[in-house]
């Protein structure tokens, strides 16, 4: 428990001025007064303080938090992540982020205690924001299921993620009702990565024999059917051992029909989406020579009827989330997305796109300067739902008293095209090069210090704190808030 904000008449460390406050909930016309990292005082008048920050023009938006980042992930002999802890949280702080949830990867053979080990020293010293670890289970064996899994729960990591597909990641269905048995029992949440492994062998092995070696086939080997059987599937498991479920990465039409079919059985299934989905498609990949491979994701980005359903889904209630799926590699780089393995196949071109510093921006943009949500809902979707699921609320996550200062100030009419230079990730390109946003972040602000701030790093890496996180027991739900 921490220490109740009490009414005190130190002068505050800081007050914002001016602005306007949104949160998932209201937006107003008032000022932020902190002390200590945390926010202790909303109104007309805050008071004198040691520092004061003019937020007139500016939305005062609580951080963003990216529950969906891969950072320093282990990804196979010869390949490498463009980002580990002090580029990828640079990157997120420059995005508008104050927290992120990255993953720590258990290999199989090797035990969970001894990754979330291995993940600590990665991220130790180096990370700008606040940041937890979302556990992936490779290998649930007795000791991972019956001691490993439930004693890290109680110390801070209550979410594990498992894949349905990828070789050295995919779990059996019976593998998969092991663990979601113990998230059963832990009320820990399950992230399902929902492709269907035999599926995407059976369409990735035809097209190899056909010739189609070229990044495009990525997106054909992986059909929205493929994500629709697993989707279904995954729910269907997660009804026989009696757990809500979240269901990651969705990208388009097929897959939102089956979680919508999900609840209408009054099942409780999250969901979450990325700006691959509103603002990529299959198409990119299909850019000449090997260009496409900057857009190698899984599941692959859709087509213009997905993303319709997708922002249906924003708009609706059928998504609580908005993440990057940040999973950074270099293109012109033999680790990562053009090496001569990935040169020769699709099948060997390393899987995700980095995001974390664009997410905020396309969505805002998008989304609440385009009229398709609301302020609150962007909020919700990139803030507030997060913590909430994922046990960080009420300290992360909203701008309210007692709340840790997690800030992001926000211009609502900057005019910016998206470039690489303004990503600061590890990545040598970014796949929104030259989308066109209104609305960009100016300052980013973790537990009152401010971090990021007119395009600079102005803390020193190790800055950001880990955050072991609470089961959801505890857990307020976004349907409820
Ligand atoms: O292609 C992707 N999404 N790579 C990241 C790993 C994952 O499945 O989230
Ligand atoms: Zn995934
Ligand atoms: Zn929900
Ligand atoms: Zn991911």
């Amino acid at each position: 428990m921490r220490p109740a904000v009490t009414g005190s008449s130190a002068p505050l460390d800081l007050a914002i001025r001016g602005g306007t406050v949104a949160t998932a909930a209201d937006t107003m016309r008032c000022d932020v007064g902190v002390r200590d990292g945390r926010i202790v005082a909303l109104g007309d008048d805050v008071g004198p303080a040691a520092r004061t920050i003019d937020a007139a023009g500016l939305l005062v938006l609580p951080g963003g938090i990216d529950s969906h980042v891969h950072l320093d992930q282990f990804q196979g002999e010869g390949i490498a992540m463009a980002d580990g802890f002090r580029s990828g949280t640079v990157s997120a702080a420059a995005g508008g982020n104050t927290t992120v949830i990255a993953f720590a990867l258990q290999r199989r053979g090797e035990s969970l205690r001894a990754a979330v080990a291995d993940y600590h020293a990665k991220a130790r010293g180096e990370a700008l924001v606040d940041y937890g670890f979302h556990l992936i289970v490779t290998d649930p064996t007795p000791g991972v299921l019956g001691q490993e899994l439930p004693a890290l729960v109680k110390d801070g990591y209550p979410s594990f993620k498992v894949f349905m597909t990828y070789d050295d990641m995919v779990l059996t269905d019976r593998q998969l009702l092991d663990v979601f048995d113990v998230a059963r029992r832990e009320n820990a949440l399950v992230m399902v990565h929902a492709e269907g492994f035999d599926s995407i062998r059976f369409m990735a092995d035809r097209l190899e024999a056909e010739g189609r070696t070229e990044p495009a086939s990525h997106a054909a080997s992986r059909p929205e059917v493929v994500e629709r059987e697993a989707t279904h599937r995954a729910i269907a498991l997660a009804e026989l051992a009696g757990i809500p479920i979240m269901v990651v990465h969705v990208s388009g039409r097929e897959a939102i029909e089956q979680i919508e079919w999900a609840r209408r059985r009054g099942l409780t299934v999250h969901a979450e989406t990325c700006p691959q989905y509103l603002v990529l498609t299959a198409a990119d990949l299909d850019r000449p020579g090997t260009e496409g491979a900057k857009f190698v994701c899984s599941p692959p980005p859709r087509d213009a009827e997905s993303q319709a359903a997708v922002w249906r889904g924003l708009a609706g209630g059928t998504f609580q989330t908005f993440s990057s799926d940040h999973c950074p590699f270099r293109y012109d780089d033999a680790a990562g997305k053009t090496g001569p393995k990935a040169r020769a196949s699709f099948r060997a071109v390393p899987n995700g796109i980095p995001g974390v510093a664009a997410r905020l921006p396309i969505l805002f943009s998008e989304g609440v300067v385009k009229g398709r949500i609301t302020l609150q809902d962007f909020v919700a979707l990139t803030a507030t739902n997060h913590a909430k699921l994922y046990g960080l609320y009420p300290r992360k996550g909203s701008i309210a008293i007692g709340a840790d200062a997690d800030i992001a100030l926000w211009d609502p009419e900057r005019r910016v095209t998206i470039t690489q230079d303004l990503m600061h990730h590890g990545s040598d390109y970014t796949p929104y090069e030259g989308l066109e946003v209104t609305g960009w972040p100016v300052t980013t602000m973790v537990r009152g210090r401010v971090v990021f701030d007119g395009g600079r790093v102005v803390a020193e890496a190790g800055y950001g704190a880990f955050l072991p996180r609470e089961t959801s027991g505890r857990r307020a739900s976004p349907e409820a808030g």
